[in-house]
């Protein structure tokens, strides 16, 4: 790494590997952000901060951990033999595509839906709009909508625009959905797959029910079913 990476970046030599020290300079240096500030969240795979950009605005830097704990333990009876080297390697590329779909994921989908915009990514993170006023904006679980009827409708629009983009989002709950002033805004885009994908039906159905339990708690019946019915209905409409 080059002196000034570690100069930059010197306070962060025990949370992340060199590897993702670098992509980090590198984004850094392409002026997509100036500082990290605060952690948000360390989530299952990826540590999520607050970072500061030039101009004094703000963006979220999405950074996916290069070693998980089942891996390394696996990866250690392993690694000292010749003929598994680039098991490493592979591991890692298939962290990099993770990234890059969640990317263009959102870049898609920012087309008819209140998402962050992507600002950029390489290797193992990306960089994109941080949702909120002065801080983030507060998940749905956290921040219960006035209006909860009207919340779940805009929520289920979106939902069908996604399809009609021809993407499932596969992860949709009250932790993945932003409160910002009353306006639902959807992030965590990492398992959103195509919708000929064979797991889309699945993951669709997943997603509705995951809203019905969540409005449920605060006494708003969504029929999980018939709006799948009815968005899966759209999505073959537009496979032929
Ligand atoms: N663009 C964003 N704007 C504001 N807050 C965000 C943004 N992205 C992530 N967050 C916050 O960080 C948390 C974790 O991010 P998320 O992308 O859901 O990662 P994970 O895959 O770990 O769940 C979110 O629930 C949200 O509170
Ligand atoms: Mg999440």
């Amino acid at each position: 790494m080059t002196n000034q990476a570690a100069e930059r970046f010197k306070i962060y030599k025990n949370v992340f590997d060199e590897f993702t020290l670098q992509t980090l300079f590198k984004l850094s240096s392409e002026d997509h952000f100036d500082e990290l500030l605060s952690p948000i969240m360390i989530g299952k795979e990826a540590n999520i901060f607050l970072a500061e950009t030039k101009d004094h605005s703000y963006v979220i830097v999405k950074i996916y951990r290069l070693a998980s704990c089942n891996f390394n333990k696996m990866y250690s009876y392993i690694r000292s033999d010749p003929r598994f080297m680039s098991l490493k390697n592979r591991k890692r590329l298939v962290i990099f595509r993770w990234v890059q779909r969640e990317y263009r994921n959102l870049l898609l989908a920012r087309e008819r839906l209140n998402v962050p915009t992507p600002i950029a990514f390489s290797n193992n993170v990306l960089v994109m709009e941080s949702i909120g006023d002065d801080r983030p904006a507060p998940q749905l679980k956290d921040q219960t909508p006035k209006d909860i009827k009207g919340f779940a409708s805009n929520i289920l629009k979106q939902v069908e625009d996604l399809a009609e983009l021809g993407l499932v989002h596969g992860d949709l709950s009250e932790f993945n959905i932003l409160n910002q002033n009353e306006k639902p805004y959807f992030i965590d885009f990492s398992q959103g797959t195509s919708t000929q994908d064979p797991n889309a039906e699945e993951y669709l159905k997943r997603d509705l029910e995951n809203l019905a339990r969540f409005f449920r708690k605060h006494k708003f019946e969504l029929d999980a079913n018939a709006h799948f019915e009815k968005i899966w209905k759209q999505i073959k409409r537009g496979r032929h």
